[in-house]
């Protein structure tokens, strides 16, 4: 029997449930739903709607329910349509008739609504715990090779030096972000629709103020029809997924990068290597490329909630029941990726060696064309002349470094003797010590403020 059964003469399809039933999924929202009720039914007492008495008892039972779930004891029951349906035929099973009374002035549309948002302010609480674990592995590491230097790259061409450090720490801001968009999306989302019924509020006199509290909202929602029928508060934390996803699977795609044996940057650990059932030699990085490849799941999730969203016409539309597994599935993947992730960032063998070998002096063409800015000449001139000392080098096929002064002076007055202190990776990363910039004294201060951001 469902709990909407009396306007109808006939049971509903078989196929039907199997479509519009929601409790295999919804079944995770069991606490928030009843310790919705729980703070709801106390509401109602204080209104006068129910005895003090009567409250009691339903929350005596609602804690009894509570304990089935917790243990795995709970029984589902034909006609348990979704976690509210079978919560409430449990109550009254347990209580008596007086469980009936709890859904005065309510509807499971304003009940839905805020045990989703509860559900989903404690799944953010969670993410900024993992995401504060992988941002403290990368400072751990980047401590370890402040003055360790490798070739930073652009269009995956090699660009200018960089030091290690440097490169972990971008990392490091980018979750920052995302850190902030998840703590600006939960306080958006700490709302509490409870006292808007089924879209136009409710006539019993319950102070939604004090229900808001009691949950753990800030604030009761301003509008009953919005509070019901608006699941932006899903779509902005997809989004923080999806935007947090695409930063760890940039980190993976360096990490896959620097690992391949042509580049030999860094080793993974054995933990987080996987090989092949075919070719013996083989250590690949699956868990990198598992992370690159369920970033665009999780901006599938986005868009296709975005696209159920955009037609509904105002009020609660049982599309919005697609929420869900939409939400459920990004938060559960993002459980499953960062405590990989930040393990294959603490256990990762940074050589330094490897990095220091790949240096070649075409990195330090910029130096090349600031130190004739030293001496004179405007930069866009500098920068045509140091063009053609690389094309000369390249054409005897030498390094920067080995072209005699006679063949530099040849092509501009400016070089001199102390043109060869250019020629120094240690000095060229040293130079950029700009807020921000890539030397060592830079980087520390970063870190410095990237240990400040972290206990606050
Ligand atoms: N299972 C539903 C959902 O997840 C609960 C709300 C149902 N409301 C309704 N009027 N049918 O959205």
């Amino acid at each position: 029997m469902s709990l909407w059964g009396g306007r109808f003469s006939e049971p509903s399809d078989d196929d039907l449930r199997r479509l519009n039933d929601s409790i295999d999924f919804d079944q995770a929202l069991y606490a928030e739903d009843i310790k919705g009720s729980i703070v709801y039914s106390r509401a109602l007492a204080q209104a006068g709607v129910i005895t003090a008495a009567e409250a009691d008892e339903i929350i005596a039972g609602l804690q009894q329910v509570m304990q089935e779930f917790d243990g795995g004891s709970f029984e589902l029951a034909e006609g348990d349509e979704d976690i509210h349906t079978a919560v409430e035929r449990r109550l009254i099973e347990i209580v008596g008739e007086v469980g009936g009374k709890l859904h005065t002035g309510r509807s499971r549309n304003d009940q839905v609504a805020t045990d989703f948002r509860l559900w989903t302010m404690r799944a953010a609480d969670r993410l900024q715990e993992e995401l504060r674990l992988l941002q403290a592995a990368l400072v751990s590491v980047a401590e370890s090779h402040i003055e360790t230097v490798m070739p930073g790259y652009t269009h995956l061409q090699p660009a200018q030096p960089i030091t290690a450090a440097h490169w972990l720490m971008s990392f490091f801001w980018m979750l920052e972000r995302d850190l902030e968009r998840l703590r600006a999306a939960k306080k958006r989302m700490a709302a509490c629709p409870l006292g808007s019924g089924a879209l136009a509020g409710t006539p019993f006199a319950i102070d939604r103020a004090q229900i808001a509290r009691d949950l753990g909202f800030c604030e009761p929602s301003e509008n009953s029809l919005d509070a019901v029928s608006d699941r932006d508060f899903v779509a902005d934390m997809l989004y923080v997924i999806s935007i947090c996803a695409v930063h760890l699977s940039r980190l993976a795609e360096d990490i896959l990068i620097y690992s391949n044996a042509a580049f030999g940057f860094i080793t993974l650990d054995d933990r987080y290597s996987t090989g092949s059932s075919l070719m013996p030699q083989k250590r690949n990085a699956d868990p990198m490329e598992l992370t690159r490849g369920k970033t665009g799941r999780l901006i599938g999730n986005l868009t296709g909630f975005l696209a159920t969203l955009k037609g509904l016409p105002s009020g609660y539309n049982k599309d919005l029941q697609e929420d869900k597994e939409a939400l459920f599935d990004s938060v559960a993947t993002m459980h499953q990726l960062l405590p990989v992730v930040t393990a294959t960032v603490s256990s990762l063998l940074i050589n330094a060696e490897a990095m220091e070998a790949a240096l070649t002096e075409d990195l330090l063409a910029t130096d090349l064309a600031d130190y004739l800015v030293g001496k004179g000449a405007p930069f866009r001139q500098s920068h045509h002349i140091v063009g053609q000392v690389v094309r000369l080098a390249a054409e005897r096929e030498v390094p920067l470094s080995q072209l005699p002064m006679s063949a530099l002076s040849v092509i501009s007055e400016h070089f001199g003797e102390d043109v060869a202190q250019v020629f120094d990776y240690a000095s060229s990363v040293a130079r950029r010590n700009s807020y921000g910039g890539t030397a060592p004294g830079a980087v520390r201060g970063q870190i410095a403020q990237a240990k400040a951001r972290m206990t606050e």
